[in-house]
């Protein structure tokens, strides 16, 4: 075994994923522990340049157990989910070499030793921005290369799922549908990439975090509460969404913006109605995000203007346009709103809006609030 007996070495592997935004969603399992949900879904990845996970692994004869950091704080690794992926993975962990260094691991020596993992997200953890997604497949991600893993990316995919079933989705790029399958080993229940990243390169994808702070129920003990209490939840995932999901997939394979908008905000509008016919319920977004739904029908009514303007026939445009939002929005477990415009030009018009109505703090804000903060700090101390 090499430089390994000496205990001194450390073998490491780094890998980014970036987060998905579900535009069908996902919420509620049939089998917990599986992460078997209980409807399919369809999300569209972001660019890892801007909301990603960044997760680097180790491995050393050192280290007595496994552990983990997350954003720099300790984290205990008892909970089942990160126990489920790496034993998934050390299950198909391959032998390893470094020849420069002298390192050599046999795929029967994974057995014995400890990882320690350190993720970093840089975009809000645990705020309704798919952090759970990022993280989980950066994740399987980093211990597959570590461990030399040769499964291919459904297979990882299927890993990632069940430490966080948005996860599955987040092993590839563009528009992914979860399948929710039938069979109860779960074999059905895949990632597919419907359409790469270059498919739709117009659509503009906006964020505006709301709230950093992390939520009061998290995704997997909401959607579990709603499984119980919600017949909101069961009319949704046996009849609205396995239509949702034939019409989302065709507007998405034809680029139709009007339809995939529509389909997208009626999607959300119906998690967040789940999530208030839960009991207890659930209150996700806030007034700021309500305010921030009010915003794209303003813009959508803007860019009617616009376009009425534009065109002579006037009673044709108007029966087109009728009813056809040009941006969009969707919300995941939380209050941060996802906005999506068409193109270029929408987007900006959008976020001229929104920097009209929510205009960044002034440099006298920032300083009170600086103050403010310092002040309360010499109170405590
Ligand atoms: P979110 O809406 O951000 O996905 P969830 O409630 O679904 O919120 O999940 C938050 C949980 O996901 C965290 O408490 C943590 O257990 C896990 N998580 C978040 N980021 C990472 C990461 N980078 N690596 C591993 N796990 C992560
Ligand atoms: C609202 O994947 O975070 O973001 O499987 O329990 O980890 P667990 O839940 P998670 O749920 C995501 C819910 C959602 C919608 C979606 O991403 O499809
Ligand atoms: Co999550």
């Amino acid at each position: 075994m090499g430089e390994k007996d000496s205990k001194k070495w450390v073998l490491m592997a780094t890998a980014r994923s970036p987060t998905n935004i579900a535009v069908i969603k996902y919420w509620g399992k049939r089998d917990e522990t599986l992460i078997l949900p209980v409807n399919g879904s369809i999300s569209v990845t972001l660019d890892p340049s801007h909301l990603s996970a960044t997760t680097t692994v180790a491995v050393s004869p050192s280290f007595d157990r496994d552990r983990m950091w997350l954003n720099g704080k300790e984290i205990l690794l008892s909970g089942g989910r990160f126990q489920s992926c790496l034993r998934e993975i050390r299950r198909r962990a391959e032998d390893v070499e470094d020849e420069e260094r002298g390192i050599c691991i046999k795929r029967e020596d994974w057995e014995g030793l400890h990882v320690h993992i350190a993720s970093f997200n840089n975009f809000p953890t645990a705020a309704g921005l798919a952090s759970s997604a990022a993280g989980f497949a950066c994740l399987v991600f980093a211990l597959a290369k570590l461990m030399n893993v040769k499964e291919e990316t459904t297979e990882l995919s299927s890993i990632a799922r069940q430490g966080s079933g948005s996860a599955c989705r987040s092993l590839y790029g563009g528009f992914v549908k979860w399948a929710m399958g039938n069979k109860e080993d779960g074999s059905d229940s895949i990632a597919v990439q419907l359409a790469n990243e270059t498919h739709w390169e117009d659509l503009v994808i906006l964020i505006a975090v709301v709230c950093s702070r992390q939520k009061e129920t998290s995704s997997t003990t909401g959607m579990r509460e709603s499984v119980e209490t919600s017949s909101l939840l069961q009319y949704r995932s046996q009849v609205v969404v396995p239509r949702r999901l034939i019409q989302m997939e065709e507007a998405i394979q034809k680029r139709d913006f009007p339809s995939f908008a529509k389909l997208t905000c009626a999607d959300s509008n119906q998690f967040h109605a789940v999530c208030l016919d839960t009991s207890p319920p659930i209150f996700y977004m806030n007034d700021t995000s309500h305010r921030h739904v009010q915003l794209c029908f303003l813009v959508y009514c803007i860019c009617l203007f616009i376009r009425l303007l534009d065109y002579r026939n006037f009673q044709d445009r108007w029966n087109q346009f009728e009813g056809t939002p040009q941006v969009t929005y969707t919300y995941d477990a939380g209050p941060n709103a996802v906005l999506i415009a068409p193109n270029r030009k929408v987007a900006h018009l959008l976020l001229q809006r929104m920097l009209f109505y929510f205009p960044p703090p002034s440099e006298k804000e920032l300083d009170s609030y600086v103050l403010g903060d310092t002040s309360i700090l010499q109170e405590a101390g």
